[in-house]
């Protein structure tokens, strides 16, 4: 049996984390929550890495190690999980990649594509919610900051725009959600689509 592979979207600050964790919880022991990057031993230091914004890094190279990470989470976490039946929730997945390093960065769509595809032996998520925000808007929320919001909101446009186009291009795997909303309600809205999808799976 296959699971579900749900997973969240959006610029930096647009409450994604909150909603996966909010959703993995609801779930219960039916479902597994990871995170990009990270997730395996491997993924947690390629992870320190890209986020240290001392360490210098090319468009190119910082692309191949999200893919990297992404493949031990894929081969090691994901992949046992679905074939187990469960729900998993990412916070974050390929599409990231996609609208960062493809878009934003322009190193181009398909071509961060193909490395991912080798990355993860093709794995789509089922369903995945863009969280909509104004890069102003976000940048007003509390967080951290790393090498990608260091770098203001010229880039979370750039990124904004990707994953507009990414969801014109597959519109049946997307769920946009106001991320302006309170978090009990996108919460909601995050639930209702994963119930359609399970019942959609089950008929
Ligand atoms: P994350 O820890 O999810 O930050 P946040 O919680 O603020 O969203 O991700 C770290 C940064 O890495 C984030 O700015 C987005 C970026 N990123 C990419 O550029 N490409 C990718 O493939 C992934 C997974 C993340």
């Amino acid at each position: 049996m296959r699971g579900l592979f749900v997973t969240f979207e959006g610029i930096d600050r647009s409450g994604k984390t909150t909603q996966a964790r909010l959703l993995a919880e609801v779930l219960g022991d039916e479902a597994l929550g990871v995170r990009e990057p990270g997730g395996t031993p491997a993924g947690e230091h390629v992870r320190d890495l890209l986020k240290d914004a001392a360490i210098p890094l090319g468009a190119e190279a910082e692309a191949l190690l999200f893919a990297a990470a992404r493949a031990e989470l894929v081969a090691g976490v994901i992949r046992p999980a679905l074939e187990e039946g469960r729900v998993v929730v990412s916070d974050r997945f390929l599409d990231s990649s996609l609208a960062y390093q493809g878009g934003a960065r322009g190193l181009g769509v398909d071509e961060v594509e193909r490395i991912n595809r080798f990355a993860t032996g093709g794995l789509v998520p089922d369903l995945t919610f863009l969280l909509e925000i104004d890069p102003a808007a976000a940048a007003e929320r509390v967080g951290e900051s790393d090498r990608f919001e260091d770098e203001g909101s010229s880039l979370q446009q750039a990124v904004l725009e990707a994953y507009e186009r990414l969801v014109a291009a597959d519109p049946g795997r997307w769920r946009r959600i106001d991320a302006t909303r309170a978090p009990s309600e996108v919460h909601a809205q995050v639930m209702a689509a994963v119930d359609a999808a399970r019942s959609g799976a089950r008929a």
